[in-house]
């Protein structure tokens, strides 16, 4: 609830309170905190099992952006206050990095004594001395150390001797643990899967975020401003956000901002719509001019914004696909007509091609096509742009949008 103290009084004070609703929400980096993260408590236990357990070590993986970074940059804080001390490690992987420039990145923020053990390594660094290095520290010392980006390292055979070198590190039971962390569908999009690699490799998926999860990011950061959010405005906000948090964040912030900027302390629906051109013109140029270039057509009369619309809507499964029937009942209420496959069928086959930019990807074989949005922050963007456009009603969006992210493991 709205305490009284909360409320500015001054001019100051309510440009005070902008400034902190913008710092509130984290849509560009991910979170540092544990205290900010949302929901995510089954990874996070698999997580911390990983770590007390000797010889285990994880990959965790998913679509990009639905926030592997963020868990594991926080979720060890959940083990701190133990007999033992943990140091994070968190590094990313670049394209250009071999495997001495990774493991020296994690050698340099590696101290024994107060030497760092990059000191030690001028010139290239094996795998077997990233074994006899992570063995030398103690019980009560565990490294926890973890290769973001995973999945940019160039070419898979530097992925499979990083792979070899974690089962090396099992196989001697060295008390360190490494996360990998990377954009896949599946571990063997990165790694070859040998049953021995596979044993001491946890598998974590990371699905997009829950509607609880989601909306408990709005809420968290709102009632730490003292403000409180109208529930249709919050599930317009998740609805719109199709499980990604960034732009959770993105919405949140700026609905905030409007609230606050008409002098009141409750965010409501008026504010999202009014937010919706500052979240338009926040969003990456790339994926502005991506739609651009799917949607523009010589040819009058053309239904490739209403494909996507429906697109964006559609239920996907857990990799982020829609089959083409998927489309119909929204496709139909949009074009105000009946809408079978065959009408749009081949529309979604140009959406692959490259000069609509390749915006959705494809797989099956002939007439089981499945798609998806080979950039998964396009979903919300199209459906801020419908918005924009009036092609589309927030009514439309909260009855058609599926809303099908709860977490399915397959354990
Ligand atoms: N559990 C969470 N609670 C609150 N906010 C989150 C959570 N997870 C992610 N976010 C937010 O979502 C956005 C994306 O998160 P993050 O960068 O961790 O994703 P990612 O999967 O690592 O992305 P990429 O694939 O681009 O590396 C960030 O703005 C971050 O602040
Ligand atoms: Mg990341």
């Amino acid at each position: 609830m709205m305490t009284p103290d909360f409320r500015p009084t001054s001019q100051e004070d309510w440009q005070a309170k902008i400034y902190d609703a913008l710092e509130a929400f984290s849509p560009g980096a991910p979170i540092d905190e544990f205290d900010l993260l949302a929901g995510r408590q089954v990874q996070i236990e698999r997580l911390v099992e990983t770590v007390m357990q000797r010889g285990q070590h994880a990959i965790l993986y998913g679509e990009r952006g639905v926030g592997k970074s963020s868990l594991a940059n926080t979720f060890a804080t959940k083990l701190l206050g133990g007999a033992r001390a943990l140091t994070c490690i968190p590094v990313n992987c670049h394209p250009t990095d071999d495997f001495s420039a990774l493991w020296r990145k994690v050698f340099r923020r590696l101290e024994i004594g107060d030497v760092s053990l990059a000191d030690n390594y001028p010139g290239a660094i094996d795998p077997d001395e990233v074994v006899l290095e992570l063995s030398k520290f103690s019980l009560n010392v565990i490294p926890i150390i973890i290769l973001d980006e995973f999945d940019k390292l160039g070419g898979r055979e530097l992925r499979n001797l990083i792979a070899n070198t974690i089962k090396n590190l099992s196989d001697r039971s060295v008390r360190a643990t490494v996360i990998a962390v990377g954009v896949a569908d599946s571990v063997s999009d990165l790694i070859e899967e040998h049953e021995s690699i596979l044993r001491c490799l946890r598998q974590i998926p990371m699905q997009r975020m829950s509607v609880n999860e989601l909306q408990e990011i709005v809420e968290k950061r709102l009632s730490g401003l003292g403000m409180t959010i109208n529930p249709d405005a919050l599930s317009f906000i998740v609805s719109l956000s199709r499980g990604l948090p960034h732009y959770t964040h993105l919405f949140g912030q700026q609905a905030a901002k409007k609230a606050l900027e008409n002098r009141q302390m409750t965010v409501e629906v008026e504010h999202v719509e009014e937010a919706l051109p500052s979240c338009i013109s926040e969003t990456a140029q790339t994926i502005r001019e991506l739609y651009h270039k799917a949607t523009m057509s010589a040819r009058k009369g053309h239904i490739y914004s209403e494909v996507l619309l429906a697109a964006a809507l559609a239920q996907v499964d857990d990799l982020g696909y829609f089959a083409p029937s998927d489309l119909q009942r929204p496709l139909t209420e949009f074009l105000g007509r009946e809408a079978k496959v065959s009408l749009f069928g081949q529309h979604l086959k140009n959406l692959c091609e490259e000069d609509r930019g390749s915006i959705l990807e494809a797989t099956g074989t002939n007439r089981r096509y499945r798609y998806r949005f080979e950039e998964p922050m396009m979903q919300p963007f199209i459906l801020m742009q419908g918005l924009r456009d009036k092609r589309i009603t927030r009514e439309q969006i909260h009855a058609l949008a599926v809303t099908h992210y709860e977490p399915r493991f397959a354990f």
